[in-house]
């Protein structure tokens, strides 16, 4: 099915079962922890060997020699994989650098070698007598200082974007901000780490792996081994949490294979968490540069924004200025990314990459604008609202809610009790403050399969390579199916993550909800016209109902449609150009209360609110739970998230969950979410768009801002940490 005109009414608006906020189907099964997770498929592979990897100890470089005689001697040792023996490895598409490495060195604890061995201890131990002599090179590992030498990135949405005449108009323009902010590099830090189990037979090998992209993954995987995509499966029903640490293949997943290949049994492999940090990929740091120039009634002229960022040879730019090209208004306009080559782990995709960090900037300098403008912050949003993309006025945004985000979540939130001069507001020792901003990301509209099945019980399986990462992805598609069919719930079985099923969006961009569920609908339109033709109705006037299709005074159960035998059927939904005519967006607003303490120049998040407009929400309880899981990571990003670079080293020195400090309950007080009642018929026929990421774009400032007007203090570097106020903290008690 090609969607290429907007949506009209159809099954999915009767809203009988999408659109619920219903319990997650696969809830039971996680919380009594019999979901099998990739690590855990013991029946699936049984008598697994274990596989322990092996981290380069310097960043950049050669190894001399390696040394595996003890290793090899040590008790339950099966065999070690090393670049050595491993045969010609191949580099997948996704990857910058290689998956295992050596001779060369790429970065600090790319894997060098897979001990492999009957338990855990024993391949750890030996893991430990593997010697291994460096020939360390000097290497690139401080962005400030490489941030000069950066330069434009080859692919065309990467390049400097330009609108009239922004030098000039910056200029003249009466008031203006011009202010430089960072972000550190920082760590999807997921619960479950990077885990698979491989198994081959004969020259076929399936890998149970933790991955939010299953067709991405199987042909990474057949590349690195060099063998057909068709001799790999993949399969990965459950995840842990991904972030966009496991859009990729990792190291583990290859060195299972070829530790399984080597060892003549299955084999698994967990990345050891002090090795995630350094072995797989982050967050890049961020440079930002932020001019705006507003006329004395607030109004912007001029916006620009710059970026820099580093990252592999090879690698990409933290794509941070993207969202100014789109949220405010301005006849002037400059954006511009430059990449450098950093000779740290592999930079790539978390949550809302780009928007995430380039919103931390963009949004505190929209504050500091707004306070020189002597104007409200809401007000300064709304004045400075846009309807079209501001490069293109023919191209319309699908929807565009952002200024009734803000008024809504104002109102709720009681905004006009905050102060407007800053560092006024005392509560016994804390200094309380409020902040606001905006959240915008893009909403991405991806190729998405599926195969739908109805049995003589009447029950309707769902077969798509889809992952749920935790997302809540096996309920909405269960409510699609069950909607389009008539069906309750429960009559529907959803199966996920198997390269063996037809090949969906997968989850990422938050694009996984509205494309996959879109997916599953083109199935089903298709498995009630086959039913319908069993039947022998005219399938356009087919009604699915309470179990029963009727058509033409004719009434059948979908038991006895399939009584002789499964009626199946499959599509794939595909998109024609309306997201060219169209920009798609999600839109929203956080509003937060912050306390710090007058004397420690801690932070204490009070409140949190978050207003989202982004299209029909398929699952109010799936969606809230993504919203504020996505506003507590913006609260680490905020307040504590900072891989700490060793400039010497080249490496992440927190490397370990004690070290990388992520928020806990403690750190979370009350959060709201509130969404707005919204469809896009532009989006897809569900009319639904993401809101995984669009919940952690604008929390940052917003609490940076917040602790700006509790405290006086404007800190423009994150993490806010308490080192960064508390020599400039008014001391008045
Ligand atoms: Mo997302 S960072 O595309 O998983």
């Amino acid at each position: 099915m090609k969607f290429t005109t907007p949506a009209t009414t159809n099954p999915i608006d009767q809203l009988k079962v999408v659109g619920k906020p219903l319990d997650r189907i696969d809830g039971p099964m996680k919380t009594t922890g019999t979901a099998p997770y990739a690590y855990e498929q013991h029946e699936a592979a049984p008598n697994a060997a274990y596989g322990y990897v092996v981290g380069a100890a310097i960043a950049k470089g050669r190894i001399v020699s390696m040394d595996l005689a003890a290793a090899k001697r040590a008790p339950g040792v099966i065999a070690i994989v090393t670049a050595d023996n491993a045969g010609k490895l191949g580099k997948g598409k996704m990857n910058t650098a290689k998956l295992l490495g050596g001779p060369e060195i790429q970065h600090y604890h790319q894997a060098v070698a897979l001990v492999v061995a009957e338990t855990f201890e024993q391949a750890r131990a030996a893991a430990q007598l593997v010697q291994v002599k460096y020939a360390a090179a000097k290497g690139a590992y401080d962005l400030a200082k490489e941030k000069d030498k950066g330069v434009p990135h080859k692919d065309k949405e990467n390049a400097d974007s330009k609108v009239g005449d922004f030098a000039g108009a910056f200029a003249s323009a009466p008031v203006r901000i011009d202010a430089t902010y960072t972000t550190p590099d920082q760590s999807h830090a997921m619960m479950e780490p990077h885990a698979s189990i491989a198994k081959w037979d004969g020259d076929k090998v399936t890998v149970w792996t933790a991955n939010q992209m299953i067709a991405w993954g199987q042909g990474d995987v057949a590349k690195t081994l060099g063998i057909p995509k068709e001799k790999v499966r993949l399969v990965s029903p459950y995840i842990g949490g991904g972030f966009g640490g496991k859009l990729f293949v990792r190291a583990e997943a290859v060195l299972a294979a070829l530790g399984a290949k080597a060892a003549n049994r299955p084999v698994k492999v967990t990345l050891q968490r002090p090795l995630m940090f350094n072995n797989t990929t982050h967050r890049p740091a961020t440079i930002q540069r932020i001019r705006i120039g507003a006329s004395r009634e607030g109004k912007i002229t001029a916006i620009g924004h710059e970026s820099w960022s580093g990252d592999l040879p090879e690698g990409q730019p933290e794509t941070a200025v993207n969202q100014t090209k789109l949220l405010y208004a301005g006849a002037n306009r400059m954006t511009k990314m430059r990449l450098s080559v950093l000779d740290l782990p592999e930079g790539n995709a978390m949550r809302a990459p780009g928007e995430a960090p380039g919103l931390m900037a963009l949004e505190i300098a929209v504050d500091e604008l707004s306070e020189k403008l002597k104007m409200d912050p809401v007000t300064f949003r709304i004045i400075n609202d846009v309807t079209h993309d501001p490069a293109q006025r023919e191209r319309k945004f699908s929807q565009r809610r952002l200024v009734e985000c803000l008024r809504s979540g104002a109102e709720r939130f009681g905004w006009s009790k905050r102060s407007v001069e800053p560092g006024k507001v005392r509560d016994g020792r804390w200094l309380v403050g409020m902040g606001v901003a905006a959240a915008f990301r893009n909403n991405i509209v991806m190729k998405s399969a599926a195969r739908v099945r109805l049995d003589g019980k009447g029950v309707v399986t769902v077969e798509t390579d889809m992952t749920d990462i935790g997302t809540g992805t096996y309920t909405i598609i269960a409510q699609t199916a069950a909607e389009m069919m008539g069906l309750p719930i429960d009559k529907v079985v959803v199966k996920l993550g198997d390269s063996d099923f037809p090949v969906s969006a997968g989850s990422g961009g938050q694009w996984g909800a509205n494309s996959s569920t879109a997916g599953v609908y083109a199935a089903c339109v298709k498995l009630r016209e086959a039913i319908a033709q069993k039947a022998g109705m005219n399938a356009a006037e087919a009604e699915f109902s309470g179990g029963s299709v009727r058509a033409g005074g004719k009434s059948l159960t979908l038991q006895q449609a399939a009584q002789d035998g499964e009626i199946v059927a499959e599509d794939t939904m595909e998109y024609g150009d309306l997201d060219k005519k169209f920009q798609q967006s999600t839109f929203g607003a956080h509003f937060v209360e912050v306390a710090v303490d007058a004397y420690t120049g801690e932070t204490r998040i009070r409140r949190m609110l978050a207003v989202c407009a982004a299209g029909r929400i398929l699952n109010p309880k799936s969606a809230r739970s993504q919203v504020i899981g996505a506003m507590t990571m913006g609260a680490g990003a905020a307040l504590m998230e900072h891989l700490v670079v060793d400039k010497r080293g080249g490496f992440f020195v927190n490397h370990d969950l004690a070290g990388y400090e992520v928020p806990v309950h403690a750190d979370i007080p009350h959060q709201e979410v509130i969404f707005l009642d919204e469809t896009d018929p532009i989006s897809s026929p569900m009319k639904a768009k993401g809101v995984g990421e669009l919940g952690i774009c604008g929390v940052g400032a917003a609490i940076a801002n917040a602790v700006y007007n509790a405290t006086g203090v404007r800190v423009r570097d994150y993490p806010i940490t308490l080192d960064k106020l508390i020599d400039k903290m008014p001391l008045t008690a």
